[in-house]
């Protein structure tokens, strides 16, 4: 965790940096533009455009580095039990790679791959069983990770099943998907880490009486017990483990959607992606270390400048989800407002994560980036080589990264008050040489290692997500009145009785 005098410090960088336009220190730093850039596999990453100069981030990872950040890492990797208020290790990276002896990582390595054999005999049965449809039944962690590793790598997809997948308990796609599929050709997938999450509970049970079948219903869970409790056969439940949080879980049996479009190979290169960042970012000192630099801008952002957004911005349509997940990975982590010890944060933590899809975006939000009151920070997102055969298509998106991000940060003046654009907008952009399973992996264990690191310096815990458990209990509670079998309204709130008053009304 950061000191006084670390703070003291990035207090004294804003107000120098602060007082000047970032243009003005662009042009003042030559080399600036080739030097804040690092290019790493298929990943390029630029933070010219960043609202610091290079004496403050100089310092600040000086600073990261003296407050024993590489120490940290390796106790992450070796799987010491980082998560306090869980008292659980935290070994995704174990899903991966195999940088730790530590018996703990070296065994939930050897987990990891024997459940990888398992999938292929899964999908082996699949196959045997003449199934063309896969339902996938999971929310936030258990669906967010392997929905956009499944869009963002359609190319790959061989289209052998056809993947659907059932996140919200909202009866709406629940309906769908059984109005249009056959039963008797679909599989389904119960994804649930904990295995008591209502949502996917309650769609599971619904598709499990209409599939009217055990031997095709499948758990991807930590707890076995419960999954057979729900009927689900000893022989169909593929384990995670409590030392894989939801949101980190991509890289494991809960990605067997993704597989099940990518094929086995083309996630082992998802899996090799993110271990090289795993490499990078656990063997590489602090000054040139990719990772570093991204926690450093994100807390620069927040603390230094004051920002409570941040943008991500994929120029992409295949990395559409993009924000989504990492809203999950972002704010879930450091969405926290006490440190680790039980004391209160004494600076802010996570910003607001929003975005979306660069070149529908132009046309809805960027105003309020260009002209709007609140900086936003951005990471732009771009893939140099396409897919796709559309040359013109293909130039005009990488032309309108490329514009977005210099009118954000040079502006231009007009006599015209409305027609000013105020420039000073600060901006990363990452450019991803062709979107294959082994950039993405490694695209995404980049942002997961960055929010590590950020929780480290605020001194939180990135790992346990105690924000969410208050919602849930009073929603179980509440249930009985929204359903009418009871009716003692007396104990509720006046503005819940009101509410509940007139949607029973309806
Ligand atoms: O409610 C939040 C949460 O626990 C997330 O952290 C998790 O990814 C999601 O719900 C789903 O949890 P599970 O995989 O246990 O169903």
């Amino acid at each position: 965790m950061w000191n006084d005098n670390d703070w003291q410090a990035l207090a004294q960088h804003a107000q120098r940096c602060g007082s000047r336009i970032l243009l003005d220190i662009i042009d003042s730093e030559p080399g600036r533009a080739q030097d804040m850039s690092m290019k790493l596999g298929p990943l390029y990453f630029n933070y010219a455009r960043q609202h610091y100069d290079a004496e403050a981030i100089s310092d600040l990872l000086v600073r990261l580095e003296n407050s024993g950040i590489q120490q940290q890492t390796r106790a992450l990797f070796d799987g010491e039990k980082l998560n306090k208020s869980e008292n659980r290790a935290v070994l995704h990276s174990a899903l991966r790679s195999n940088l730790s002896d530590a018996p703990a990582a070296q065994e939930a390595h050897s987990h990891a791959l024997e459940v990888l054999g398992r999938i292929e005999q899964v999908i082996e049965r699949f196959r045997k069983a003449g199934v063309t449809d896969v339902i996938s039944v999971g929310i936030g962690g258990s669906d967010l990770g392997p929905r956009l590793a499944l869009n963002a790598l359609a190319d790959f997809s061989s289209d052998e099943f056809r993947v659907h997948f059932l996140s919200s308990a909202d009866g709406f796609y629940l309906e769908r998907y059984m109005a249009a599929l056959d039963p008797s050709k679909t599989a389904v997938l119960l994804v649930s880490k904990s295995f008591n999450t209502q949502e996917t509970l309650i769609n599971g049970e619904a598709l499990k009486a209409w599939l009217n079948d055990p031997s095709r219903v499948y758990a991807i869970t930590a707890n076995s017990a419960k999954a057979q409790a729900f009927d689900v056969l000893p022989d169909n439940v593929l384990s995670i483990w409590d030392w894989v949080g939801g949101r980190f879980s991509v890289w494991s049996a809960v990605a067997l959607p993704t597989i099940l479009g990518i094929g086995m190979a083309n996630f082992r290169e998802f899996l090799c992606g993110a271990a090289d960042m795993d490499a990078h970012f656990l063997n590489t000192p602090v000054q040139d270390n990719i990772v570093a630099w991204q926690a450093l801008t994100s807390i620069w952002n927040r603390n230094a400048l004051g920002f409570a957004n941040q943008a991500i911005i994929p120029y992409d349509e295949r990395l559409e989800m993009l924000p989504d997940h990492l809203q999950q990975v972002l704010m879930e982590s450091l969405g926290k407002s006490v440190r680790m010890d039980g004391s209160d944060c004494e600076h802010a933590t996570s910003p607001v994560l929003m975005g979306a899809s660069g070149n529908p975006s132009q046309h809805s939000f960027f105003q309020y980036l260009q002209q709007g009151i609140g900086i936003v920070p951005i990471d732009f997102i771009g893939v140099v080589k396409s897919s796709h055969c559309q040359a013109q298509n293909h130039h005009f998106i990488l032309a309108n990264l490329l514009a977005q991000a210099q009118s954000l940060a040079n502006g231009q003046g007009s006599d015209d008050p409305q027609k000013r654009y105020p420039g000073n907008r600060p901006s990363t952009v990452i450019l991803i040489d062709e979107l294959t399973p082994y950039a993405l992996g490694m695209l995404l264990a980049f942002y997961e290692h960055s929010v590590f690191v950020q929780s480290k310096i605020w001194g939180i815990n990135a790992f346990d997500q105690w924000g969410v458990e208050l919602g849930k209990q009073i929603a179980t509670t509440l249930m009985p009145y929204v359903e009418k079998s009871r009716t003692d309204t007396e104990s509720l709130d006046a503005v819940t009785q009101e509410l509940l008053q007139r949607m029973l009304a309806g």
